[in-house]
């Protein structure tokens, strides 16, 4: 496996694969790998000839006051796990590397209506900032495919449709949730957790079941939502939790309250336990 940080050693390789007639696919992840990235990494390994995995912890999808400088970084664990699941290459530039001219780059900005709520409400410029790094990484690794979590799943649609929007010729693949046995969410902010909030923290999924449990069993379920998500809400916090910041029932496409559930829809929640932010989420399918 080959670690690379400038991008002329990046090119370099790829134009080898280029003219081989070879095929790859890129995932994009900040590094602090865990085994939800790496499952990201074997679903790429089954659709092409070779996997790039990119590192790189991207400021401008920071906001002030965020976790940027305390962001978990370990290349080389990173790098010894990629290497034992059979990676190609990982590409982990320095930030000057990828924005030479700091602090006034030009952006790409996120599909205003999906990153308008949630995510996007809660941390003004985060989705341009994700989709600015991701716009650059396809650029310069030009993959065939490219893999993404269900686990940010706002973060999912707004690539999904910056992609449809400046009509890159890449398949996207959704990779599903990784969870740890006790049924959380895998993420590389679980370890700001303590022991009491790592115990709460399995609450998120169980109640967020429940809910989906809830309005696959009723048969007005937009009528009853509104209880059934102040109760989930009220659960959470008699969990533990500090703060839920959301709960939400949408369109799986649009991300707008769902208005119609013969449409697949999917449930978004984000929870605090202390300063951590927990998401998750659970789509549901029409019967
Ligand atoms: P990061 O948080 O490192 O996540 C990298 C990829 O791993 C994302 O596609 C994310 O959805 C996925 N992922 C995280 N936890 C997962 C889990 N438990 N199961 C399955 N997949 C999971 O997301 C980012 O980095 C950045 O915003 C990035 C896209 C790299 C742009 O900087």
């Amino acid at each position: 496996m080959q670690v690379v940080q400038d991008i002329a050693a990046l090119r370099a390789q790829l134009a080898q694969w280029r003219q081989a007639g070879k095929t790859w696919a890129l995932v994009p992840t900040m590094g602090n790998l865990h085994a939800g990235h790496l499952s990201l990494v074997s679903l790429a390994q089954s659709h092409v000839d070779y996997v790039v995995v990119s590192i790189f912890v991207n400021p401008l999808q920071f906001g002030e006051g965020e976790d940027f400088a305390q962001y978990p970084r370990t290349l080389a664990a990173d790098c010894d796990q990629l290497q034992a699941l059979g990676c190609d290459l990982v590409f982990s530039p320095s930030a000057s590397e990828l924005y030479p001219t700091e602090g006034r780059q030009s952006r790409v900005s996120a599909d205003p209506l999906l990153a308008s709520r949630f995510e996007g409400a809660l941390r003004p410029g985060h989705f341009d900032g994700v989709v600015t790094v991701v716009a650059k990484l396809f650029n310069l690794v030009q993959p065939h495919v490219a893999v993404f979590g269900q686990k940010d799943y706002q973060q999912w649609r707004v690539i999904q449709a910056m992609v449809a929007d400046l009509n890159w010729p890449i398949q996207l693949l959704k990779g599903p949730i990784a969870r740890d046995t006790d049924d959380l969410a895998l993420s590389s902010r679980n370890q700001y957790l303590d022991a009491t909030q790592r115990r709460i923290a399995p609450q998120l999924y169980q109640v967020l079941s429940k809910l989906a449990q809830a309005i696959v069993a009723t048969e007005h379920p937009m009528i009853s939502w509104p209880g059934v998500c102040a109760k989930a809400q009220q659960e959470l916090i008699v969990a533990g939790f500090d703060e839920v910041d959301y709960i939400a029932w949408v369109d799986q496409q649009d991300l707008t309250d769902v208005m119609d559930i013969t449409k697949p829809s999917v449930l978004l929640v984000v929870a605090r336990l202390g300063t951590t932010r927990l998401l998750d989420n659970i789509e549901i399918i029409p019967p």
